[in-house]
């Protein structure tokens, strides 16, 4: 039953005590989150995984990329757990090192431009290598304005992966035309470069969650509730972030969430696990999921109480299943890339 089950995990918590750190992103489930000792976005969690040197083990409540990352980021011994080694984020896989090098010898055999690979954290260890070893970084939703501005204002213009969304978005913010900007198709074997570099070539990877909120969604809200406040998630289309109010990572609309006054009116464009959660703390305000549809990460929903627990009561018996570990040769090239993006998030 799910009261033994918490039983057990309270238990397995209190038998590993400081050797044992658990994490956990915004979009887990309720039953797993309130195990966790931090939650967080993908900066924040990157962040902590960075300082949590002293726990001999790190269970990472969220998807593949999020734990290469910790694995990558944490001291050598340390050893980092996924619950359940399905869960996987889509959009990672969306960019695949081949593919990524092939657009690269593209852009280097054509430009005297600068160019340099940028890619979101959602993205395989390769990536993250292949940008360290180019001069290059990874940056999450919440620093990607930051670090976009940064680049341009140094003359380098970016490749950047996997998200087109996050890229073209933060572009636009940053005063970015269409002109200025190219998008890459994985599957056009053909495709050619503008003769001039564009200041942003996009990848063509989505989030397939976020890519469901559309324009008409934030219309019907707003007809339906005059005077509401929508908020989303930047890894959905321009045309959806263009008719909201607000767009940031997880962590920017909790917090702006959080600080609005009571009775206001939200509609949400972002996994509903953190929707259903906004709702729930914040009973004095109105907090609806932009498409009431459900948007479920299936894939972040893979880690479960059961799942969690496993992994524990191994671990309390001396065992570590399901560990995530990055290649050295990987992670020396991928650390680069994220230490770059930790020091110029600071
Ligand atoms: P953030 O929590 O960094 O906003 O990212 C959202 C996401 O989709 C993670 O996969
Ligand atoms: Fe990946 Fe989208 Fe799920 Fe985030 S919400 S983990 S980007 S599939």
């Amino acid at each position: 039953s799910e009261e033994e089950m918490d039983r057990r995990i309270q238990q397995a918590k209190k038998v590993l005590g400081s050797k044992l750190v658990i994490l956990g992103h915004h979009y887990q489930r309720d039953e797993v989150v309130r195990y966790c000792d931090h939650r967080g976005d993908s900066l924040k969690l990157s962040q902590l995984a960075a300082q949590a040197k002293d726990a001999e083990f790190i269970v990472f409540c969220g998807v593949h990329f999020m734990a290469e990352t910790a694995d990558i980021l944490g001291a050598p011994e340390q050893k980092v757990i996924l619950p359940d080694l399905d869960a996987g984020c889509p959009m990672a896989d969306m960019a695949e090192l081949e593919d990524v090098e092939r657009c690269w010898n593209q852009i280097t055999a054509q430009y005297q431009a600068e160019f340099v690979p940028v890619t979101y954290v959602n993205s395989t260890a390769e990536v993250k290598a292949f940008c360290g070893r180019h001069g290059g970084l990874t940056c999450t939703s919440s620093n990607a304005l930051k670090i976009l501005k940064t680049l341009f204002n140094e003359g380098k213009h970016v490749l950047f992966l996997p998200d087109e969304h996050l890229g073209r978005n933060t572009a636009i913010q940053l005063g970015l035309e269409e002109e200025d900007m190219f998008q890459w198709q994985r599957e056009n074997w053909d495709i050619e470069l503008p003769k001039v570099a564009p200041q942003i070539i996009l990848w063509d990877g989505y989030c397939g969650v976020h890519q469901r909120f559309t324009p008409a969604h934030v219309d019907y809200v707003r007809s339906q509730y005059p005077g509401i406040t929508v908020i989303v998630h930047p890894e959905c289309s321009h045309a959806v972030v263009e008719k909201s109010d607000l767009s940031g990572s997880t962590d920017f609309i909790i917090r702006q969430i959080t600080a609005a006054p009571a009775g206001s009116v939200w509609a949400v464009g972002t996994e509903i696990n953190l929707v259903s959660r906004l709702a729930k703390e914040n009973p004095d305000k109105t907090v609806i999921c932009l498409n009431e549809n459900v948007c479920l990460c299936v894939m972040m929903s893979r880690i479960s109480q059961p799942h969690l627990l496993w992994v524990l009561e191994n671990l309390q018996q001396g065992k570590v299943v399901n560990q995530i570990s990055v290649k050295p040769e990987i992670a020396k090239d991928a650390v680069v890339a994220l230490e770059r993006m930790l020091e110029l998030s600071k």
